[in-house]
């Protein structure tokens, strides 16, 4: 298949290049103006310029003018859940914070309630209508996550149908155990054995399905401590399973410490991480993901992105679908959050939700870049002035086709 007339395609990378580290972000990735690109099987074969096109009798999509760019590469979401949160949603705007509502029980165990009375069938077709609706807006590649369940039984639940995500969504899916997303009722007021459980026994069943390749802990300022956050990665590592956080979102957490002496593959949220968190991050080759709509929905501070790409760090940006602090994955707002309220470059931040994104799921070679043998999961846009207007008209609907691995 050959893609025609592209007023320019964006996201160029040299075949080696996984990632984009602090100010490559900004000039990492290429543009050929008047281009065309070419691709079978779901996979890149070869792009250049109008002038040098090759015709042969491949079918042709014509782009129009549009531009063409990597598809979004979303490293965080929590799709898969039961019923929705509006209520919470409404008390919030009455004063209550993130941290008011969980403590009084709702939150994070006001879904897994709902979770546990939602059958399997249910709670996947709820969670594929969110990931085509994510793919229509321009998602090619996402991480989901478990943690609704809170007991074994739920939690295995939750992954059977992340496994059928994977499985039967043409984009690419990663799979994370999240079982220390909070303490469930049946252990309230004991955290230390809530935690043992999750080492000893859900960790054990989850592994043994083979599906989950990360796990992530709540490492926050009310959920878990650095030490829990230590010793459950640490049992993950056991399983081959490698660590992805969050972290930093609430408090100054010791997150983003732990995740990076554990070799994580990314530490998330990094609200209220300080100068030493992104010095460490810059060290590191653990990815710095920031969740701007999460900060856009709670009214969080915005995690400090600037910083991070100035120091030198592999800043991604990602949605963080989920019920209570971010009901959107609308990858196109992350990018506009990422340049209005972050201070990012429009280049920089198509770079932290593609390729970076791609990294932070251990995809970095896979997707998120125009280079030949990557996926063919593109964006062709409506005619459009430039890349920056993107950003800048942030809601005008500038997609015009999503193509997901070929299709
Ligand atoms: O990333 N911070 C922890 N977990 C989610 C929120 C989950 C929820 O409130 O349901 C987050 O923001
Ligand atoms: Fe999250």
């Amino acid at each position: 298949m050959y893609i025609v007339n592209i007023a320019t395609l964006h996201g160029i990378v040299p075949g080696h290049v996984d990632r984009l580290r602090g100010g490559d972000m900004a000039t990492g990735m290429e543009s050929i103006a008047d281009a065309w690109l070419r691709y079978e099987d779901g996979v890149i074969t070869g792009f250049g310029n109008m002038a040098d096109f090759p015709g042969g009798d491949d079918e042709v999509i014509d782009a129009d003018g549009g531009m063409v760019l990597p598809a979004f590469c979303d490293s965080h979401t929590h799709i898969i859940y039961a019923g929705s949160r509006q209520g919470e949603f409404v008390d919030k705007i009455r004063g209550l914070s993130y941290e008011e509502v969980a403590r009084r029980g709702g939150g994070i165990l006001n879904s897994a309630d709902v979770l546990a009375h939602t059958s399997e069938a249910e709670l996947y077709e709820s969670a594929r209508a969110r990931a085509l609706d994510m793919m229509a807006k321009g998602t090619a590649a996402f991480e989901v996550k478990t943690g609704y369940g809170l007991n074994t039984e739920a939690e295995l639940k939750m992954l059977r149908v992340a496994a059928r995500l994977r499985d039967e969504l043409p984009g690419r899916v990663k799979i994370t155990f999240l079982g220390a997303h909070a303490v469930s009722r049946d252990y309230k007021g004991r955290q230390g054995e809530y935690v043992d459980m999750v080492i000893n026994e859900m960790l054990p069943a989850i592994a043994g399905e083979g599906i989950a390749e990360y796990v992530d802990v709540f490492c926050d300022t009310g959920f878990f401590t650095p030490e829990e956050t230590g010793r459950i990665v640490k049992a993950g590592a056991r399983y081959g399973m490698k660590p992805k956080i969050h972290a930093n979102e609430l408090g100054n957490s010791g997150g983003v410490q732990v995740g990076i002496d554990h070799g994580a593959l990314s530490v998330d949220h990094l609200e209220q991480a300080g100068d030493e968190e992104i010095r460490l991050l810059a060290a590191s080759d653990t990815v710095a993901t920031m969740l701007p709509g999460a900060s856009f929905f709670s009214r969080l501070p915005y995690g400090p992105a600037r910083k991070a790409v100035d120091a030198g760090c592999t800043v991604a940006l990602a949605s963080d679908y989920n019920p209570g602090s971010s009901p959107s994955g609308d990858m196109r707002f992350v990018w506009a959050l990422g340049c209005i309220q972050q201070r990012l470059l429009p280049f920089e931040a198509l770079a932290a939700v593609t390729i970076n994104g791609a990294a932070a799921m251990g995809l970095g070679d896979k997707c998120g870049a125009i280079a030949v043998g990557r996926d063919a999961s593109l964006i062709i846009t409506r005619r459009l002035p430039d890349l920056d207007y993107i950003p800048y008209a942030y809601t005008e609907p500038w997609i015009r086709r999503v193509i997901v691995r070929g299709v």
